[in-house]
């Protein structure tokens, strides 16, 4: 069959942004400890626990290690000793002497999966915060070996002194590569000595910097050249407790509250990932922010809007939390774009950035199923964030689904308050993704704009990347609508991936991209300034011109109607409103009007302007047979 592509480049399709097509982060499939977050050391502070995953202990990934006939005890320990209120659980050594020179006894940490990946001739950046009660002072022995305990590097040397906690660095160099490496932390002589955040970091992280990203999975994200970042999620932001973290009796299972995840790591309290394992933060607020402009990125936080969602459906009813997550998310603007003498963007400052970030956007909640309770706590949000941010733009949402009552209510809602956007999240077949290219093509050109912020054909397969492609297609003939677009999710780690598919696939040594990855770079890689319109030969079909009274012999005069859907005679939806509660706005015309297209949008004239219909971007005029369904709700 021959196709015909027809381009009307003397038309003017809507334009463009360039932040159109972003990436869509969540730390789910460990995409961030073990996965993004550099750090090779698995439980670096003792902190997992049974209620974050009911296989973990806190020496999940350690174990005892004795050098040359050294002996003692190792235990983890939560006291009056520990590292801070918020990093409370610590390892103690407890030595005997045995075999004093040349022995010792401590931990081996086996890493996430097989083991630390170390390369050969790379530099690793060890830290421990030690404190020890021998007078003399404790040495410490830092190896990297393989886990049959050949050696990869040069073992440090440290000793410890003074019983207060103290921060101790020191670099191994690898000599050769190894993907099941093993860290190992002895300690010679007698007494106790007690050690926290026990970390090794690549030093070749990305863009070099401290704390930071391992290269490949962020060198791939930043190769797409996303527009912007949405983070940290997810389910994860949106579900658990809304309470801080609160020592003593800290609770895990808070929502993402982003001020826990900032400042100095070790005072970073960890959490329970929604996706089932511990959450270190050490990956946190500022890092996001830090990243998003390195990959020349808008950053795109999401606050939790206190009502839970992803399967917990809960409005938490407490004035006073709500009030305080209002506060914190006037912060979060402060900590992104404060002066550095402002609160916030002091911390900022602290941190290394007292440049502000520049957030402009910002979203409240994730696919909330309760509809009117999000939206009552939405605005409050929003009048917080209007009348002090009033250049902020906050994206609202619509729920879990693509369509369906709690859709349709939420965007009842959102549409009658005039909000500026609202997140939408699908995960369908490549059918669905096929047969629905013109899903925008209807939407209300003077109702809220789309943030298409999670969606994905059902595979990481070539025809799931291909339909995913055709139907970026509609999202950018629509791109007046649809401002802002992100597959989800983006990472995932092959040896324990909580969700598929996903953008780029990784394991402890490579990552690569999947074919929905090559598709996203495409697309983002080559973003217009502007639609030109164009038509093909297999646009549907084609009996009648619209113009007359086409179809809507059907009306009744003094009639009110509701659910209106136009579709082609082929049945592709053209049009539809549900006119909720019945409407009286048709009657007057009884149907009548002319049908033409104008700009890209089709019209039906008629004195009452709300009468506008607007679907595909400029298919020019198409002889189309359609057909108007509606029910008739009184007259
Ligand atoms: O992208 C994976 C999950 O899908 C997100 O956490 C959630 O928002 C959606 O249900």
């Amino acid at each position: 069959t021959d196709y015909t592509l027809t381009v009307h480049p003397d038309r003017t399709g809507p334009a463009i942004s360039d932040s159109m097509y972003g990436v869509f982060y969540e730390d789910i499939n460990h995409a961030a400890d073990g996965g993004l977050y550099a750090e090779l050391v698995q439980n670096r502070s003792f902190e997992y626990d049974r209620a974050d995953n009911p296989a973990y202990s806190p020496m999940t990934a350690w174990t005892e290690t004795a050098v040359a006939g050294g002996t003692g005890r190792a235990e983890t320990v939560d006291d009056g000793g520990r590292l801070g209120e918020r990093n409370r659980r610590y390892l103690r050594l407890s030595l005997d002497g045995a075999g004093e020179g040349g022995a010792g006894f401590g931990v081996t940490n086996s890493g996430y999966n097989q083991g630390l990946t170390l390369r050969k001739g790379a530099r690793y950046d060890f830290s421990v915060w030690a404190r020890t009660d021998r007078d003399t002072g404790t040495a410490l022995t830092v190896g990297a070996t393989t886990a049959d305990g050949t050696s990869l590097a040069t073992p440090l040397r440290i000793t410890a002194r003074g019983d207060r906690w103290k921060k101790y660095t020191g670099t191994l160099t690898a000599r050769a590569s190894a993907a099941d490496g093993r860290l190992t932390v002895t300690a010679g002589g007698s007494g106790t000595v007690r050690l926290d955040m026990v970390s090794l970091f690549p030093r070749d992280t990305y863009k070099g910097r401290a704390n930071g990203l391992r290269k490949d999975l962020a060198e791939k994200t930043a190769a797409l050249r996303p527009g912007f970042l949405r983070f940290p999620g997810g389910c994860l932001v949106n579900t658990g407790s809304h309470q801080a973290y609160e020592a003593p009796g800290w609770e895990r299972k808070r929502s993402y509250q982003w001020k826990e995840t900032i400042g100095p790591v070790e005072q970073r309290p960890v959490n329970a990932n929604f996706w089932g394992y511990n959450q270190t933060y050490g990956l946190g607020y500022y890092e996001y922010f830090q990243f998003a402009e390195d990959i020349g990125a808008m950053a795109l936080p999401v606050v939790p809007a206190l009502v839970t969602g992803c399967g917990q459906n809960k409005a938490t009813d407490d004035p006073a939390l709500l009030r305080r997550h209002i506060q914190d998310t006037l912060d979060l603007i402060e900590f992104a774009n404060g002066p550095v003498d402002s609160t916030w963007g002091a911390k900022r400052a602290a941190m290394g950035h007292p440049a502000p970030f520049g957030l402009t956007h910002l979203e409240v909640g994730n696919e909330e199923n309760l509809p009117d309770e999000f939206f009552a706590r939405f605005t409050e949000f929003r009048e917080a964030v209007e009348a002090e941010h009033p250049g902020i733009t906050l994206i609202s949402n619509s729920g879990p689904d693509d369509s369906g009552a709690t859709f349709d209510r939420a965007w009842q809602l959102n549409r009658e308050a005039g909000v500026a956007m609202v997140d939408e999240h699908y995960y369908n077949s490549p059918q669905w993704f096929l047969e629905n290219n013109g899903r925008y093509d209807a939407y209300d050109r003077q109702g809220p704009k789309v943030f298409l912020g999670e969606y994905a054909s059902l595979d990481n397969r070539f025809s799931n990347a291909l339909a995913e492609a055709a139907y970026m297609t509609g999202l950018e003939r629509n791109a007046d609508i649809v401002r802002l677009a992100s597959y989800a999710p983006l990472l995932a780690d092959t040896n324990d991936a909580q969700w598929r598919p996903d953008m780029i696939w990784f394991d402890n040594e490579t990552s690569w991209g999947s074919a929905n990855y090559e598709v996203q770079k495409l697309f983002m890689n080559n973003v217009g300034d502007r639609v030109v319109p164009s038509t093909a030969s297999t646009t549907p079909a084609t009996t009648a011109p619209i113009t007359g009274a086409v179809g809507l012999s059907t009306w009744a005069t003094g009639a009110a109607y509701d659910d209106v859907e136009v579709t082609a005679a082929d049945g592709t939806a053209l049009f539809r409103d549900d006119f909720s509660g019945g409407d009286t706005r048709w009657t007057k015309a009884a149907g009548r009007g002319t049908w033409a297209v104008e700009d890209g949008a089709y019209v039906q004239s008629d004195e009452n302007a709300e009468n506008t219909l607007v679907t595909a971007g400029d298919t020019g005029w198409q002889n189309y047979d359609l057909r108007v369904r509606a029910t008739k709700t009184s007259g």
